[in-house]
């Protein structure tokens, strides 16, 4: 293990190291759970559409200026604002990022261990053991929802403990490519079942009456959760990233790929919900909406698994759990290596100290929200919906007219020669300047009813 591993501070080992452990916290629940969820409940395919608008024309401007910061400054998120400017003001930024990540981290951890949980409550229904399957699957059981957070916890830990390299590196990089062949299985499955036609329909075909301020702030929210925007982890990333490294290429390969899994998970789940309602399972509320929240997945879906019974409905629903587990633990890393590592450069902890503390220190939320699950909704508001774009046009803003766009554009050049005089990058420079925060700025306060 190298010493700065131990010490503190790491480096990524290869460009493809860098680019499956960002891409790695981008993939997660977002993509799996929480995108069908918002896409269901927002109208399918208009949600689709504004999505990827939002990734491909903010997320992904947002991306690069964070990464650009962050292999600049070779900091954290609070450490780089510091480092790019006097004012004392300007880290208070890369502050509200460390909380974002914090309390996004807390929520997740439950939401997280629900997914391990499954994976249990799969094998106990096909070892014919019901009783203890409906147990372990009860997501109001405040100390189960804990006993689950913590072991997820621990794993968080313990990886982030290893260091950069060692840790993060090496965890992204067997885990990702497992996600995409058990993905790629199940799509198959499920897209050739009656019943999922109408599903792909309802997920393809735009229908843009349905398009409101409502869906377009569900639809930013999501974009910014889902590619980790906005808190400063890909600052942290870039951090570790080598200057010969071509960030916009990378940047780009970080969003498509994430933007790519959340598509094929809409592409597995909604239909499976169609297919589950050919089946007899509902799959509509009682006040006649398509389910969509936690209940989504954690309800249709096992119903899904065991409608099909045998070998089959254990192995799908067994793996179908373990993808999810696996992508929250590469998203689970990248949130606590933020504070991790705020609390190596700036207060000169060691390593495997801050992982340790402030982990727990996080884990204590945790076990309050797991008492409390109503809680999630009202955090993933604050922290994620709002508080994430918020970070995103605070970002936009430093890096145009504080940092300037040319010195970013200089950073950008490393490994791009003459990016600036590309189209790319002239429309980076403009998306950053004006388009992105006005955009964003202007969707926060017209979801908010202020404009
Ligand atoms: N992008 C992760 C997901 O989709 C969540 C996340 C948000 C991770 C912000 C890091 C920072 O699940």
């Amino acid at each position: 293990m190298a010493d700065s591993e131990i010490t503190g501070r790491g480096n990524w080992n290869s460009k493809l190291g860098f680019i499956l452990a960002a891409a790695g916290s981008a993939v997660g629940l977002g993509n799996i759970w929480r995108f069908p969820t918002e896409a269901a409940s927002n109208g399918g395919g208009a949600f689709l559409l504004i999505y990827l608008v939002c990734c491909f024309l903010i997320g992904y401007p947002v991306m690069m200026a964070e990464i650009g910061i962050g292999r600049r400054t070779g900091k954290n998120p609070v450490g780089a604002f510091k480092a790019l400017s006097s004012n004392k003001l300007y880290p208070l930024i890369g502050m509200w990022g460390v909380l974002c990540g914090v309390m996004i981290l807390s929520f997740y951890t439950v939401v997280a261990g629900w997914t391990v949980s499954y994976v249990f409550e799969e094998i106990f229904f096909a070892a014919g053991m019901t009783g203890w399957a409906t147990w372990i699957a009860d997501t109001s059981n405040g100390w189960l929802n804990a006993l689950f957070a913590v072991a997820f916890m621990a794993c968080t830990i313990s990886i982030i403990r290893s260091g950069v390299s060692n840790g993060i590196e090496k965890a992204t990089k067997t885990l990702m490519p497992l996600l995409f062949i058990v993905l790629f299985i199940l799509i198959g499955y499920v897209i050739t079942q009656p019943g999922s036609g109408e599903g792909l329909a309802v997920y393809l075909q735009p229908d843009f009456s349905e398009v409101t301020p409502g869906l377009v702030f569900a639809a930013m929210g999501q974009a910014f959760f889902s590619l980790s925007l906005g808190m400063g982890a890909l600052i942290t990333y870039g951090s570790y990233l080598s200057r010969k490294e071509n960030v916009p290429q990378a940047a780009a390969l970080v969003t498509f790929t994430d933007t790519l899994v959340a598509f094929l998970a809409g592409l597995l789940i909604i239909p499976a919900m169609y297919m589950a309602q050919a089946q007899g399972i509902s799959i509509f509320d009682s006040a006649g909406d398509l389910i969509a929240g936690p209940a989504l997945i954690f309800q249709v879906l096992p119903a899904l698994f065991h409608d099909l019974g045998g070998v089959l409905g254990v192995v799908f629903g067994v793996t179908f759990f373990m993808l999810l587990s696996v992508a929250a633990l590469t998203s689970t890393i990248s949130l606590l290596e933020v504070p991790v590592s705020y609390a190596i450069d700036e207060f000169k902890i060691k390593r495997k100290d801050a992982a340790l503390y402030i982990g727990l220190g996080i884990l204590a939320i945790s076990i309050v929200i797991a008492f409390n699950t109503g809680l999630i909704g009202t955090i993933d508001l604050i922290f994620s919906q709002v508080g994430l774009p918020l970070g995103g046009i605070m970002i936009c803003l430093f890096l145009s007219y504080v940092w300037k766009t040319d010195k970013a554009l200089d950073e950008l050049e490393l490994g791009n020669n003459n990016f600036r005089n590309s189209i790319v990058g002239k429309t980076w420079k403009v998306f950053i300047m004006f388009i992105c925060p006005v955009v964003i700025l202007y969707n926060l306060l017209s979801a908010l009813g202020l404009f």
